[in-house]
């Protein structure tokens, strides 16, 4: 694994967490920015109650969905090709197309105030093949970046918008009410990781334009970054077993899943937190 991703041993994610436990995540969070924890069968409750120990949790694009919600709570997120009937969903089905945006790099929620901070994503069924998740580090990526280029981004804003990512793939019919439910958000290209101290690049497919610059030249740029953020050396590809939990940061990360034959069961379950220092 490369530095940025690490396994952790140790904890029984079923059991409460105590306060050093959980003191003893964040650290190795902040140090890392995905931890994947193997063999952790969880119940929903349970991946509620871990996720409750990071802070108030997100509900991200389900104001916005159209879908309605296969798991009994709200803040467990249903990220599975699975039907309201329990069914593999049709390739047509609504809810595909925001499992193929999830195909595109990003950040969850960074199209609001305050944006996610840590996923958990819990793997319960998988395809034979395919439908991994990447995840690539946006603090190192920074780093690497010529010195001409971090001063042409100082300053820089992007504006980041729910939408986007789905319009990107030709969804697009929503009524007003829909486009107004989740405002855009706009945040500063380079901002800086509070538990680490390190600057990031904060970009990802919900990223609509720079506000300085012209929509056109604002794409570009944003395209670039993504295209430098996420060659190979900054990439971790988590290859799913069952029962594991990854854990992962969204200041620090970006993420993709990985195409699957999308008539193969795929279930997962995502709790997230609010970035609520933000
Ligand atoms: C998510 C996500 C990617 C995947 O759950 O936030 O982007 O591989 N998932 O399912
Ligand atoms: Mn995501």
């Amino acid at each position: 694994m490369p530095g940025f991703a690490a396994e952790a041993h140790g904890l029984d994610l079923s059991q409460p967490l105590d306060a050093a436990q959980i003191q003893a995540v964040d650290a190795a969070m902040d140090r890392h920015a995905v931890l994947v924890f193997r063999s952790q069968a969880l119940t929903p409750e349970a991946q509620l109650r871990f996720a409750r120990s990071f802070g108030e949790l997100d509900l991200g694009f389900k104001k916005a969905s159209k879908s309605s919600n296969r798991l009994a709570h709200e803040e467990l997120l249903d990220i599975s090709n699975v039907d309201e009937h329990g069914r593999v969903a049709d390739r047509n089905h609504r809810k595909i197309v925001g499992n193929l945006a999830n195909q595109l790099w990003h950040s969850d929620s960074s199209f609001q105030d305050p944006p996610a901070r840590y996923s958990m994503l819990h793997a319960v069924v998988l395809p034979e093949e395919g439908g991994e998740t990447e995840f690539a580090d946006v603090r190192a990526a920074y780093d690497a970046l010529p010195d001409a280029m971090k001063q042409r981004l100082a300053g820089l804003t992007a504006e980041h918008y729910a939408l986007h990512s789905r319009f990107l793939l030709g969804d697009t019919d929503y009524s007003e009410e829909q486009r107004k439910a989740i405002p855009a958000a706009a945040w500063p290209l380079v901002r800086r990781h509070p538990g680490s101290g390190r600057e990031l690049l904060f970009i990802g497919a919900h990223a609509s334009h720079v506000l300085e610059l012209s929509v056109a030249e604002g794409r570009l740029l944003l395209m670039d970054l993504l295209e430098h953020a996420t060659q190979p050396r900054f990439v971790y590809r988590h290859v799913w077993q069952p029962a594991d939990l990854v854990m992962w940061d969204n200041r620090s990360t970006l993420h993709r899943g990985r195409p699957f034959d999308l008539s193969a069961r795929r279930e997962l379950r995502r709790t997230t937190t609010l970035d609520a220092a933000a």
